[in-house]
């Protein structure tokens, strides 16, 4: 047995865990440098026929995804804002969505002018729980927002089933899961339109930056108008159809994520690999578990890595005791987005901002989701997935945990 760090021991892991993210190389500095020099920093005004570097990832990411079209914008938030508006989403139409994400998935929802509902999560999966999205639904329900909460697909057995039984629609909120496969097809192909996230700490990223996937044309068509001020894809420059934003990517980004879509599905192979390797060691401690393995879930991405914490094992030890000392360990244990979203300011108090939209919103203040709640307060341990890169951080992750474990009456509590 030796010493804890946290009592003045060695740490098993001094230097921390080996991260490097973002990854790059001269790849991408030449692509970066090929648009500054060619003039053509945006988007718009591109010959029809050669089409822009945008409309090229466009391309690509879209058949990376098994999707038949995509339209790049500026950031994830943009992408769900789109999704909703481009499938139909109405003022005052109710979405359901999960109360463990983050705060842009139910921000969307209102941006787009309709009423998040917030339900509760499945604690083997942390995802959406099928049951209590059917029990939300009313007669103003039109779409359901499965967020794939940190690279995990949720059900879509089950989601799709209970939509195409209400006749709703399904967007994806894909932002931490590119790449990530429900029975071999991607997420983002399995819903009416995907929605993704470019921003630094994403699977695929371009610093910041989104992506709407879609099978449907007139999704796209709709998708397009919407993130450009309103003109049609086919259209002149100056005939603008709906009041609409500017979302637009620019070249710099869109040849960036060119470049580094090639790498990507390599590391997804790496981060997956070590996943499962941790998945099956940690099996073998008890009072700390990986999510529920799913074979229907043939592909993980990760953004995060959850870590289900037992108290109860570790004889009534709190979560953030144990991550204190595990962090003195070297290895940094966050609790993602730390609680149910309907807890945050934005939802406890929508008197500062509800008269923007002139609908009704429910009594936020007054929902509960107890999973959501006791899995934020005393269960959930989030690596970011930087260190999935390297298995030799596996084997410091579980080497600290083994160390704890055998040192469980020394673990302060206080
Ligand atoms: C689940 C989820 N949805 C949406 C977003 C929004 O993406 P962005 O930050 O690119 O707007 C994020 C990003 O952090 C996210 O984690």
């Amino acid at each position: 047995m030796s010493q804890l760090a946290i009592n003045g021991g060695q740490p098993v892991a001094p230097k921390g865990l080996r991260c490097k993210w973002p990854v790059f190389d001269v790849q991408d500095r030449a692509a970066l440098l090929e648009v500054l020099e060619s003039g053509h920093w945006c988007s718009v005004g591109w010959s029809k026929t050669f089409g822009s570097r945008v409309a090229q990832f466009e391309q690509e990411f879209a058949a990376w995804n098994g999707n038949a079209y995509a339209v790049a914008v500026n950031s994830g938030t943009s992408a769900l804002v789109l999704a909703l508006r481009a499938v139909g989403i109405k003022a005052g139409d109710e979405v359901i969505v999960p109360a463990v994400t983050f705060v842009a998935s139910a921000s969307a929802i209102v941006l787009a002018n309709a009423v998040p509902i917030f339900v509760d999560i499945d604690p083997e999966t942390y995802q959406i729980d099928p049951d209590a999205v059917e029990a939300a639904i009313t007669d103003r329900t039109r779409a359901i927002m499965v967020v794939h909460y940190g690279g995990y697909p949720a059900d879509m057995d089950r989601i799709l089933a209970i939509a195409k039984r209400h006749k709703l629609k399904v967007v994806e909120d894909c932002a931490e899961g590119h790449g990530s496969e429900w029975r071999g097809t991607k997420i983002g192909a399995l819903g009416d339109a995907g929605a993704f996230s470019f921003q630094m700490g994403k699977p695929l990223t371009c610093g910041e930056g989104g992506i709407v996937t879609m099978n449907d044309v007139r999704v796209r068509d709709a998708c397009f108008s919407y993130a450009n001020m309103g003109r049609s894809r086919d259209g002149a420059k100056y005939v603008h159809y709906v009041p609409a934003h500017n979302f637009r990517l620019s070249e710099f980004l869109g040849k960036l994520l060119s470049v580094q879509l090639t790498r990507l599905d390599d590391q997804i192979a790496v981060r997956h690999a070590n996943g499962e390797y941790l998945a099956a060691e940690l099996a073998k401690i008890d009072g700390v578990s990986a999510l529920k393995r799913d074979p229907r879930i043939t592909k993980r991405s990760y953004y995060f890595y959850f870590l289900r914490y037992d108290a109860a094992a570790w004889n009534g030890i709190p979560r953030d005791a144990f991550r204190r000392a595990l962090g003195a360990e070297g290895i940094g244990l966050g609790t993602a987005h730390n609680q149910p979203l309907y807890l945050n300011p934005a939802f406890t108090d929508t008197g500062t901002w509800a008269d923007t939209y002139g609908i009704e919103y429910p009594d936020y203040s007054k929902v509960t989701c107890p999973e959501s709640e006791r899995v934020y307060r005393n269960e959930i341990c989030a690596l970011t997935k930087d260190f999935l890169m390297h298995r030799e951080n596996g084997d410091l992750i579980l080497a600290a945990i083994r160390k704890l474990r055998a040192n469980i009456g020394e673990i302060p509590v206080a």
